[in-house]
Formats: structure tokens, C-alpha cells, sequence
């Protein structure tokens, strides 16, 4: 096992650090910043379909759900077509409304998934076209689908997803583009741009990732906290429900993962000092809203730790505690703001003596209803 492990203490561990190799597998092939294009087979068969889509809807669970809420926030952005984000136990029960034509894209790391399994299944019945993201090869849900894209991050064998998560963002940002730029709702100013992001985010996984004692410091310090919040605006908003997730399942710590204004409406009556409140404050075009969020957390006593660009002069005078990522398009810093939080967990998660590769109650995939 400890050669399985590859010298590291758990496989999760292992698997967070092999990221900048995993996504680099994910858009190899694919990804040609040379000649500026993308080519994903599974996506071009069914172009004319993506185009013509009134609407796209996504099932999916757990982490592979919040992958689907980022996704939805690309392909609205990118596509202009609109989305659906569904949880597949709740989408496949309540006769949901599906015209022929409608997209379904099932993400699922497994691609055994009962729930979104059976949901595209239904879909499928009713006339929907099934686009599957799954990184298992030959598993159920990429057998169900009429079409799909592997996401190439290789098995991965921590209960808590992470490697899966970042391939899966990357491929649905690829995607997102790919349909956005054939459709025309896309310059090709902006395609480029945002190409050449994707190409650069490996590289930056790695500098990341060499901050960990930095991150291991902060975890020793927020382990024995009993509830923590998350919260981001934007595309960091399901990175906030992702870090929250992670958090819950190794290291049993309650955590809420918020959109940052929405916090107004009820967490921020249990802020007091005894709360770490973790702030996904990348710079974007949110950053000023997210700020003066920073500053209300303070007003109230509130611990901040906070996940924010390189070269931010602001957010380090406010927060307690800071994890700086180097900077990045907003569509593609889901991908590196998401590591930080995977390491925060896996250590606050080891600070408290659990064996994080198997979390009590939980299962890697959950083959039953
Ligand atoms: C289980 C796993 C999660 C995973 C979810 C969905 O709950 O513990 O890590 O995100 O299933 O799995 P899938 O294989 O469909 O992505």
C-alpha cells in the first residue's frame, strides 16, 4: 500500500498532488494553443445538437454536482444557452419536463452513480440527447450516453473526489468553449484567451501545490473548530460549496458553503469569534463586493481565512489569515482555488487523527439509491 501510495501518507494526498499532471492529461489532445482550436470528437459529432439546444441540463452528485453548477456558469456565459443544474435523485423522481432535443450532460467520476445513472435513463425516454462526462472508462453512464468526453484523470481511489473534480472543469470548460466558438455567441479574441488560460493552469497547480506547509500551518491552527463557513461570488461559488464538502467528509467538521451576498439572508447570524469563515476572494469582477463581505465578517468578530490572488494588497490586511494563488481568468481559477481548500481539509482532516482515505459512512461510489 505504501508503494501505492507513491510515498505519500493517503491517497488523497497523493491524488491532490498529481493534479498538475492529471489536468495536464485532460486537455492534452484536445487543447492546441498553436493553432488556436480544440478537438473533442464526442463533442463535434453532436455540435449541430449543442447549437440547436434550447436549454442544457446537467445531473449529476456530490462533487461531480458542483463541477455541473461551474458548468453552468461557463455555458450560460460562453454559449448563451441556458442551464439547469439538477441533482440526479431529485431530477429522475419528480417527472421532470424534457422536450426532444433538450441536452443532458450526466457528470460522474464513477460513471456508476445509481441516481444519474437511472435520471439519463428517464431523459433518454423522453427524447433528450445523453452527453456524458465520466472519467471511468466503459462504465454504465458512458455506456448510457449517446455521446461524451472522458476526463482522463485516472483512477482515483480517495473517497473524497479531487483529481476527478479539477479534470472535470477543465473538460467542461473546454467544451463550453468549443460549442461557444462554433455557435458564434464567442469572439475569437476571447476563445484564445481563455484557451491559453486552460494551457496555463498545470503550471500553476504546481506553484500551488509547493505552498502546502503554508496551508498545513493554517489547518493546525482552524482544527479544532467546530463549525466552519465558505463563501464566493461568481464562479467561486461552487468552489465555496466544494471546499465546504471536502471539509464535512474527512475531518467531520459542520461546513456551509454560501454565495458570499446571499450570507446576509441567515449564516451571518452565527458569525462570532469562534467561526472561520473561509473567503474565496480571487480577484475578478467581483472583488470589491467580496471585500466589503470580508469586512462585515470582521465587524463581527468573525476569523477570515482567505484564498486571494497574488499581489493583492487589500485582503491581507483584513483577514487572518491568507493563501495567495497566482492570478487567472475567472472561468479557469475555479480549477486552482479549488486546491487549496482540497489541502486545507486533507490536513485539518489528518490534525484530528482521521483516516482520510476512509471517511466514516461514506462510500467512493454509491451504486444504490
Ligand atoms: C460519492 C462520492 C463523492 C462523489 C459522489 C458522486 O458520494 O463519495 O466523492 O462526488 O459520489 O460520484 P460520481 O462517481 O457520480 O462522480
Amino acid at each position: 500500500a505504501a508503494i501505492e501510495k507513491g510515498g505519500f501518507d493517503h491517497f488523497m494526498l497523493k491524488e491532490i498532488f498529481e493534479q498538475p499532471d492529471t489536468i495536464f492529461d485532460s486537455l492534452r489532445g484536445r487543447l492546441d494553443e498553436q493553432r488556436g482550436m480544440i478537438t473533442m470528437r464526442g463533442v463535434e459529432e453532436y455540435m449541430q445538437k449543442f447549437i440547436d439546444a434550447q436549454r442544457i441540463i446537467m445531473v449529476a452528485c456530490g462533487t461531480s454536482w458542483h463541477a455541473a453548477l461551474t458548468a453552468e456558469y461557463m455555458f450560460e456565459e460562453l454559449c448563451r444557452i441556458p442551464v439547469e443544474v439538477e441533482y440526479a435523485s431529485e431530477f429522475r423522481y419528480r417527472n421532470p419536463v424534457i422536450h426532444p432535443g433538450n441536452m443532458v450532460m450526466a457528470i460522474s467520476q464513477s460513471g456508476e452513480t445509481a441516481d444519474t445513472l437511472v435520471a439519463i435513463e428517464e431523459a433518454k425516454k423522453a427524447g433528450a440527447i445523453i452527453f456524458g462526462i465520466c472519467n471511468v472508462v466503459g462504465s454504465s453512464i458512458a455506456r448510457a450516453s449517446h455521446a461524451g468526453a472522458y476526463t482522463h484523470a485516472g483512477p482515483e481511489i480517495g473517497v473524497a473526489s479531487t483529481k476527478a473534480f479539477t479534470a472535470q472543469l477543465a473538460v467542461l470548460c473546454m467544451i463550453a468553449l468549443k460549442v461557444g466558438y462554433e455557435k458564434g455567441t464567442l469572439s475569437r479574441e476571447r476563445f484564445l484567451h481563455v484557451l491559453h488560460e486552460l494551457a496555463l493552469v498545470p503550471e500553476k497547480v504546481k506553484e500551488i501545490l509547493q505552498q502546502h506547509e503554508n496551508i498545513k500551518a493554517i489547518a493546525e491552527k482552524y482544527a479544532s473548530a467546530r463549525d466552519f463557513l465558505y463563501l464566493g461570488r461568481g464562479y467561486n461559488f461552487p468552489v465555496a460549496l466544494e471546499g465546504a464538502l471536502k471539509l464535512k467528509e474527512i475531518s467531520y467538521i459542520h461546513a456551509e458553503g454560501y454565495p458570499a451576498a446571499e450570507m446576509k439572508h441567515g449564516p451571518i447570524a452565527l458569525v462570532d469569534e469562534q467561526l472561520p469563515v473561509l473567503f474565496v476572494a480571487t480577484r475578478d469582477r467581483f472583488h470589491e463586493k467580496i471585500v466589503s463581505n470580508i469586512q462585515e465578517i470582521k465587524a463581527r468578530r468573525g476569523r477570515v481565512i482567505a484564498v486571494i490572488t497574488e499581489g493583492d494588497e487589500v485582503v491581507p490586511h483584513m483577514a487572518d489569515d491568507v493563501i495567495a494563488v497566482p492570478a487567472a481568468d475567472e472561468m479557469v481559477a475555479p480549477i486552482l482555488n479549488v486546491i487549496p481548500l482540497q489541502l486545507l481539509a486533507y490536513y485539518i482532516g489528518v490534525a484530528r487523527g482521521y483516516d482520510v482515505d476512509k471517511p466514516r459512512n461514506l462510500a467512493k461510489s454509491v451504486t444504490v439509491e
